[in-house]
C-alpha cells in the first residue's frame, strides 16, 4: 500500500528514438500498479514508450489513490509541481501533457480540471482503454474527463501486453481478476471509485496467465479489491469460485507460484481453503484484513462478521495449511472507538499473531457513511493508538522473521541485490531474502537456508542441493 512505483521502460530500442514518451507515477494499491502496466500497453499501441525519467516525458500520467485524505492530497501537490514544469516546457515551445487516472480521477472528475488548469485528461479506472482517444481530443484543444463506467469490457479492448514489456517487468506479475466492491464498509471509498463487483471470465484470465508465463513470469498474484469474491463459469459449466480458478491456474506448466490479494473474510469459502491445503503452487501467505477487534466497531464498519468468526476462520485456514503466514489491515480511531474497543483490536492481534500487517488512522472520506458519524476520535488519541498497535505488529513481524532463521526454503530469485554477487528473492511468505547468486539465475527457484534477519529482509545462503527451476 502507498508505495510509489514507476514502471521500468520496456527495452524496445526500435521504437524508442522518435516516439512519444510517457512517465507513469503510481500511487495506492497493487490494482493501480496493474492498471499502470495496462495503461502503458494502451499507450504503446498509440506509439508511446514508457520512460523512468520524468524529465524526458511528453506525457506524465498520475495513477492516483483516494483511500485516505493524505493519499488524495498528494495528487494535488504533485499537480502543483507539474504545472510549473509544463510552463517551463511550453516556454521552450515543447509539449507536455498531463493526465490524472485512478481513483481520485473517478471520485473528483471535473473538479480536477477546475483546480488544476495544467491537467489535459482525467480518466477513470474503468475507461483507461480509451486513453489514446482522450489524448487525441485533448491535443486538439478540448480537455477531457472520461469517468463514465464503460459499457464495453475494458479488458476486451486493451491490447495484450507485449512479450518484451512483460520481460522488462520481471519474473513476478500481477493479474487483475476481479474489480470493484459491493461490501460498502462504512469507512471506505472503493465501492464508489471502483464500482460494483465484476469478475473477469475464466478464459480471459487463463490466456493472460499463459502469456505471462510464456514471457518468463514464474509467480502470478491475482488481484481484486475483493479477490475472493471472484466468480465465473468454468469450462465444465459449473459456477466457479476463486478456489476453482486457482486449481486451474496451478496446472499451467511453468507457473511455479500463485498468490492472491485482497480477500474479505466473508468470501473465504471451503474450496479456497482446500486450495491452500492441496496446491503446492499456492503460496502459504494470506492477506485477510479484519480492521478492528471489537464487535461493536466491526458492526459500525459494516464488516458483517464478528471477531470470533474471524478467529474461527483463521483456525480452519491454519488447519488446512499449518505454515500459512497471516497478514492484515487495521484502522484505529473509527468514530466511536473507545479505549475498550481498541483493547479488543490489540487482543485479536495477539490471538492471530501476524507475520505482517498494515495499519492506519481512520481518515474521514467524503461521501462514505462514516463521514456522517459525529463521535470522531481526536487526532492525538488516534496517534497514540496507532503507535501502540504498530509496536505490537512490528514485534510480531520481527518474531516471525526470527523464527525463519535456520529454515531451508524455496526462494524465487527476482532481481539483482544491492551488492554485486547478490540477488534478492522472495520467500513463500513474501519476505525479501538476500542471497549470493548470479543475476543469470533470476527466475530460478533455489533451495536456501535462512541465516539472519535485517530490518526489512532476510539473509540466506544457498543450501547444498540446488533445485533449479
Ligand atoms: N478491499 C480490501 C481493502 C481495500 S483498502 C479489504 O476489504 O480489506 C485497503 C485498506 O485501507 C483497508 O483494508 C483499510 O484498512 C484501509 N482503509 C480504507 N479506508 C480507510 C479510511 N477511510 N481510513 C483509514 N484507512 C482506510
Ligand atoms: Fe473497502 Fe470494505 Fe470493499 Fe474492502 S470490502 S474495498 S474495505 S468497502
Ligand atoms: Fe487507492 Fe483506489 Fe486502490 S482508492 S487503494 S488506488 S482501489
Amino acid at each position: 500500500m502507498n508505495e510509489h512505483v514507476s514502471l521500468p521502460a520496456a527495452d524496445d530500442a526500435a521504437t524508442r528514438s522518435n516516439s512519444r514518451k510517457v512517465f507513469i507515477k503510481t500511487y495506492g494499491c497493487q490494482m493501480n500498479v496493474y492498471d499502470s502496466t495496462r495503461m502503458g500497453d494502451a499507450l504503446a499501441s498509440d506509439g508511446y514508450v514508457t520512460t523512468e525519467d520524468m524529465g524526458e516525458a511528453d506525457l506524465i500520467l498520475l495513477n492516483t489513490c483516494h483511500i485516505r485524505e493524505k493519499a488524495a492530497d498528494k495528487v494535488y501537490s504533485a499537480l502543483g509541481r507539474l504545472r510549473d514544469m509544463k510552463k517551463a516546457r511550453q516556454a521552450q515551445g515543447k509539449e507536455l501533457m498531463i493526465g490524472v487516472a485512478g481513483c481520485v480521477a473517478q471520485a473528483e472528475g471535473e473538479e480536477i480540471l477546475r483546480r488544476s488548469p495544467a491537467v489535459d485528461v482525467v480518466i477513470g479506472p474503468q475507461t483507461y482503454h480509451r486513453l489514446p482517444d482522450a489524448l487525441k481530443q485533448a491535443r486538439s484543444g478540448t480537455r477531457v474527463v472520461d469517468t463514465e463506467y464503460a459499457v464495453e469490457d475494458k479488458f476486451e479492448h486493451l491490447p495484450a501486453t507485449s512479450k518484451a514489456q512483460i520481460r522488462s517487468r520481471g519474473v513476478t506479475a500481477f493479474l487483475t481478476v476481479q474489480e470493484g466492491c459491493d461490501k460498502f464498509c462504512t469507512f471506505c471509498v472503493v465501492p464508489y471509485t471502483r464500482g460494483s463487483e465484476v469478475s473477469r471470465p475464466v478464459s480471459q484470465i487463463i490466456d493472460e496467465a499463459k502469456r505471462l508465463v510464456d514471457a518468463g513470469v514464474r509467480e502470478v498474484t491475482l488481484l481484486g479489491q475483493n479477490v475472493n469474491a471472484w466468480a465465473g463459469e468454468g469450462p465444465d459449466g459449473r459456477n466457479w469460485s476463486l478456489g476453482d480458478l486457482l486449481y486451474k491456474l496451478a496446472d499451467i506448466p511453468g507457473l511455479a507460484r500463485l498468490r492472491y490479494t485482497t480477500s474479505h473474510p466473508r468470501d473465504m469459502d471451503d474450496k479456497l481453503i482446500e486450495a491452500h491445503r492441496d496446491l503446492r503452487a499456492l503460496m502459504p501467505y494470506l492477506h485477510l484484513p479484519v480492521q478492528a477487534g471489537s464487535d461493536r466497531i466491526l458492526k459500525a464498519m459494516n464488516r458483517r462478521h464478528t471477531g470470533a468468526e474471524y478467529l474461527r476462520l483463521i483456525e480452519r485456514i491454519r488447519a488446512a495449511r499449518p505454515d500459512i503466514a497471516m497478514s492484515g489491515d487495521f484502522i484505529v480511531g473509527f468514530p466511536g472507538e473507545t479505549d475498550q474497543d481498541f483493547e479488543d483490536t490489540l487482543k485479536i492481534v495477539e490471538e492471530v499473531n501476524y507475520a505482517s500487517a498494515f495499519s492506519f488512522k481512520y481518515s474521514t472520506r467524503p461521501g462514505t457513511p462514516g463521514a456522517d458519524l459525529t463521535d470522531q476520535v481526536p487526532e492525538e488519541v488516534k496517534t497514540e493508538r496507532l503507535e501502540r498497535l504498530q509496536a505490537l505488529l512490528l514485534k510480531q513481524q520481527a518474531d516471525f522473521a526470527t523464527s525463519c532463521v535456520g529454515k531451508t526454503i524455496d526462494l524465487l530469485l527476482e532481481k539483482p541485490g544491492r551488492m554485486p554477487g547478490q540477488v534478492i528473492g522472495r520467500s513463500p511468505w513474501l519476505q525479501s531474502v538476500n542471497v549470493d547468486a548470479k543475476t543469470s539465475q533470476i527466475g530460478e527457484i533455489i533451495r536456501v537456508r535462512i541465516i539472519g534477519t535485517g530490518p526489512n529482509s532476510l539473509f540466506a545462503e544457498p543450501a547444498e542441493s540446488l533445485m533449479g527451476s
